[in-house]
């Protein structure tokens, strides 16, 4: 008998996604010590991360004592935007798989003397997510995990009526000329079969799972649509935990 877990996968298939998950933690557990300032440099030279990174906390819409995951937040590059907006009186949850860029995230932490964030050793796909939470965010990580999809509809589940989920990530461009596609693999190439990353698509799972579980999604192509911004809302009226 083929042995199914509990997402409805065969054996075959959980094999192949723990492999993948050991060869992400091998690579990030690699890159981990100078993520700071090689990631600069993500996905090539020039590349306008920053601009990136801030257009997606501003869609968190936070406010000062609010409550946010930054789901797979490596060494926790967002946290200096996540803490201006959520300020001293806020808290911020960083949740990653990797024990070395969790080290990092823990460095920076410690550097800044913050005593509001704290941090998980957890699988995006089977974190238990706090119930009430006011905003999710997650940056150029998402579509490394096959279980999108379910991660964005667990998240859904947990945040507050009105709370937001945002998702910066990267992706293949839709009509390209040959030099961007071959940028979009580039991307790619250091955490995952390239190949295989493209096949899935993984931004239009993201996308579709995002319609479905939130309201007045929007979805914008940056960077010649080489990466998006995914942004919406847990409908009013609903609470954190309602599954
Ligand atoms: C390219 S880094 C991005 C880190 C950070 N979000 C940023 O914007 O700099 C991808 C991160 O995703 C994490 N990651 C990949 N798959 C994951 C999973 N299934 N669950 C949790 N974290 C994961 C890796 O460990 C790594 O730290």
């Amino acid at each position: 008998m083929r042995r199914r877990d509990a997402a409805g996968l065969n054996e075959h298939t959980v094999s192949q996604t723990d492999s993948t998950r050991e060869h992400l933690i091998e690579t990030y557990r690699k890159k981990a010590k100078h993520y700071d300032i090689t990631s600069r440099l993500y996905p090539v030279p020039g590349y306008p991360q920053r601009t990136q990174r801030l257009r997606a906390v501003q869609a968190l819409g936070l406010r000062k004592g609010d409550t946010v995951i930054d789901m797979a937040c490596g060494t926790g590059l967002n946290f200096p935007l996540l803490q201006q907006a959520v300020g001293p009186g806020g808290r911020i949850v960083g949740v990653d798989l990797t024990d070395a860029m969790l080290a990092r995230a823990q460095d920076r932490i410690e550097a800044n003397s913050w005593i509001n964030v704290s941090l998980v050793q957890a699988d995006a796909a089977g974190f238990d997510f706090p119930a009430e939470v006011d905003a999710i965010l997650s940056t150029y990580a998402l579509t490394q995990v096959p279980e999108c999809a379910g991660v964005i509809a667990h998240g859904a589940a947990a945040l507050c009526g009105g709370g937001r989920w945002v998702v910066l990530d990267l992706k293949v461009p839709g009509s390209t000329p040959e030099w961007l596609t071959q940028l979009g693999t580039a991307i790619v190439r250091p955490f995952a079969s390239v190949d295989e990353w493209i096949m899935r698509r993984p931004w239009e799972a993201i996308r579709a799972a995002m319609q479905e579980e939130l309201s007045d999604l929007s979805w914008a192509e940056l960077f010649f649509g080489t990466a998006f911004l995914a942004a919406g809302s847990r409908g009013p009226g609903k609470t954190g935990g309602d599954q």
